[in-house]
Parts: structure tokens; C-alpha cells; sequence
């Protein structure tokens, strides 16, 4: 990774926000049947539809599949919550996503059941500054991941998730584009390099895919050498390099059942566990380490913020209708640019992939 492709360095620490500790909703048994008992009745009084982010407890993905929902990644979240008739939207998930929903579909009210849900790719990457850059390089197309607040996607001219940004990112280089990257280096760089695009790239990093661990990969994979590797490309260089597969969460989860290996080492959060093993449940998921000699491991492979979604605070969101999602009005006109133009594109490569003019 060539740092003189990183800006911000100096003027930015990486974390200079707290990141708070992992804790999962324990219930027992008759608290978490009476919880999605009232949740499903509050669902159809509200006219209301959960959509649930794969990294999510398992208990609320398979709530929102049960009633009618949508467990995805963020851009598909995003495009279920805009097709679906529902007039409220409940995002389980991280706060970026609910902003999402809400810019996409002003008309509709979208709740969340933690509103502080916060990603550190959002966190470290504060429009002040990031205007500020922008300003410095006025040459370059400012692509920013999906991961960012409203008012920095305001400010790009793309919106791309980690499903999306090669394609998006070849597109433009093939034109002659300079791109300007934001917010996470690794993904940035992973992207760079696959494309030869010319990206500076924001100093950002996701705290939990940061902390696997290239040296302690290798010698898990030593002991398990029948095991394909697979990350997810927020991950640093050094576990990339080790990828049988590299990919959105969409497309690891395509990558277990499609591929002919019996058991996977998986580096991504292990809410995605859920849904690999429902899509191949023969198959052996192994963690990949985020322990070992040079361990700081504040996540362990589980993002504090998605972990703030429970039943509880769900069930309270929709009962009396708080944390609702709200952008102002002026941002979500900007902000809903990039992100159309994104989903555009999305659907325009699936016609010609799938041939279909009439999609
Ligand atoms: P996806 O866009 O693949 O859903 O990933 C979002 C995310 O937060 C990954 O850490
Ligand atoms: Fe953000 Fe990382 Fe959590 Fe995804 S896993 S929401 S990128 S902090």
C-alpha cells in the first residue's frame, strides 16, 4: 500500500472518536417469544417493514424474514426499502443505512432501533474536513463509499458499496477520471489496484475488519489447508493477499455455497455466519483471527455498532415511534444524486449482464 496515495494522515488521527464496547442483547427464552410476538403486531399497526443488514443478531434477521423483510447488504437494503409498499421503514443496521433509506424515500418514515449506531468509516470522515479536501482537489470525481454521512454524500459525485465500486471505478477510469476516495484506504487501495485508476485516498478504516491479522491468517490457514480464505476488501493488504476470494458481503455469501470447498475461513463480521450457513448448511465456517501476537482487538470480528440492534430497542422504536431517521431537506436533495446515480448504474449493468431491456 503506497501511503503517498493516503491524505490526511497528519491532520487526522484515525480513531478520534470512542469506539464503544461489543455487547449483544441477552434475553431469555420467554422475553425474546414475547418481544417478536409484539414486534410482528406492531409491524402490521405501523404498516411497517424491517429491513435488517446481514451483520445484525441473528435474531433479527430471521424476524425479518419471517415477516415479510429483507436481510441484505447496504445497496441492496437500500433498493428493497424503495420498491417495497410499506410506509414505514425499520432499519436494523448502522446509521448510514437509515439516512440511506430515508434520502431514497422522503415520503416514507423510517425508524431505527439505535439511532447511535455509528460506523468508524462515517466517524472519520467529518464533512468540515472532507469539503475541505474536496475544495484542495476541485480535478477529481469524488467517489465516496456508502459508509459516510448524508452531508458528506452531498458533496460526491458517486455514491459506490463494496459490491459496486470496481465496476463504478473502472467506468470512470476508462473515461480519464481522477478520483478522489473516501472514506476507507484499504477498500481505496484494493480498488486502485485492480483497476489502475489515479484515487487519493481518504485516511479512514473500519475498526472491525481492520483488526484481522495477515501473520495469524496464514498459520490458521496452514492448519486447515483444505479451507478457502474469504474477505471481505475493507480487510488490510495483508489479509487480502491471502483471499481465495475477495467481496462484498453479498458475494462471500455467494462464495460459500457456490464454491466446491468443504470449510471457509471467513474475514468479515460474523453476523454474516447467519446467512451463509442458511445458504449452505453442510459447510464449516471458521473465523479469521483477530487474536495473536499483534492483537488490539477491540470488535473481534463483530461490529460494536451493529451489535447496539436488539429485539428490545426495536420493539421500543416501534411502540412509540423514537429514533426516527430524519436528514434536512437541503442535504437529502444533494446526497439522493450520488446515490441514484448509483443504483442507475446497478440496474443498467444487470440489463446488459442479464439481457434484459424491459428490467
Ligand atoms: P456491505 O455494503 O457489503 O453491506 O457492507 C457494509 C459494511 O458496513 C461492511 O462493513
Ligand atoms: Fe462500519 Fe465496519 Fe461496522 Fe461496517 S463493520 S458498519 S464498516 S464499523
Amino acid at each position: 500500500m503506497n501511503p503517498d496515495h493516503i491524505v490526511g494522515t497528519a491532520q487526522m488521527p484515525l480513531a478520534p472518536f470512542a469506539v464503544p464496547p461489543t455487547v449483544v442483547e441477552q434475553l431469555e427464552p420467554a422475553e425474546r417469544d414475547a418481544l417478536r410476538a409484539e414486534i410482528r403486531t406492531l409491524l402490521v399497526r405501523e404498516d411497517a417493514v424491517l429491513v435488517a443488514h446481514y451483520y445484525t443478531d441473528p435474531e433479527l434477521q430471521s424476524l425479518a424474514e419471517e415477516t415479510g423483510g429483507y436481510v441484505s447488504d447496504s445497496l441492496d437494503m437500500a433498493r428493497f426499502g424503495h420498491e417495497h409498499a410499506a410506509s414505514t421503514l425499520v432499519v436494523a443496521g448502522v446509521r448510514f443505512m437509515g439516512e440511506t433509506a430515508k434520502i431514497l424515500n422522503p415520503e416514507k418514515r423510517v425508524l431505527m432501533p439505535e439511532l447511535k449506531a455509528e460506523c468508524s468509516l462515517d466517524l472519520g470522515c467529518q464533512p468540515e474536513a472532507f469539503n475541505a479536501y474536496c475544495d484542495a482537489h476541485p480535478d477529481r470525481t469524488v467517489v465516496v463509499y456508502a459508509n459516510t454521512s448524508a452531508a458528506v454524500k452531498a458533496r460526491a459525485d458517486w455514491m459506490v458499496t463494496s459490491g459496486s465500486a470496481l465496476d463504478v471505478v473502472s467506468h470512470l477510469h476508462a473515461q480519464g477520471q481522477k478520483i478522489l476516495w473516501a472514506p476507507d484506504k484499504y477498500l481505496g487501495d484494493y480498488i486502485r489496484a485492480n483497476t489502475g485508476a489515479d484515487m487519493l485516498l481518504w485516511n479512514g478504516a473500519c475498526i472491525v475488519h481492520e483488526e484481522f491479522k495477515g501473520r495469524e491468517l496464514a498459520e490458521l490457514r496452514q492448519q486447515y489447508p483444505d479451507a478457502k480464505v474469504l474477505v471481505h476488501p475493507e480487510s488490510p493488504p495483508s489479509v487480502i493477499a491471502l483471499a481465495d476470494f475477495v467481496g462484498s458481503t453479498t458475494g462471500l455469501i455467494k462464495a460459500v455455497k457456490t464454491m466446491p470447498a468443504q470449510r471457509f475461513i471467513v474475514a468479515t463480521d460474523r453476523g454474516i455466519f447467519y446467512k451463509m450457513q442458511q445458504a449452505a448448511p453442510d459447510k464449516i465456517l471458521i473465523e479469521a483471527p483477530t487474536a495473536g501476537n499483534s492483537a488490539t482487538c477491540r470488535s473481534c470480528a463483530h461490529c460494536p455498532w451493529m451489535a447496539m440492534n436488539g429485539l428490545r430497542k426495536l420493539a421500543a422504536a416501534l411502540r412509540t415511534g423514537a429514533n426516527e431517521v430524519l436528514v434536512p431537506a437541503d442535504i437529502s436533495a444533494r446526497a439522493v444524486i450520488p446515490i441514484k446515480r448509483l443504483l442507475e448504474f446497478s440496474a443498467q449493468r444487470q440489463r446488459v449482464v442479464y439481457g434484459n431491456n424491459d428490467a
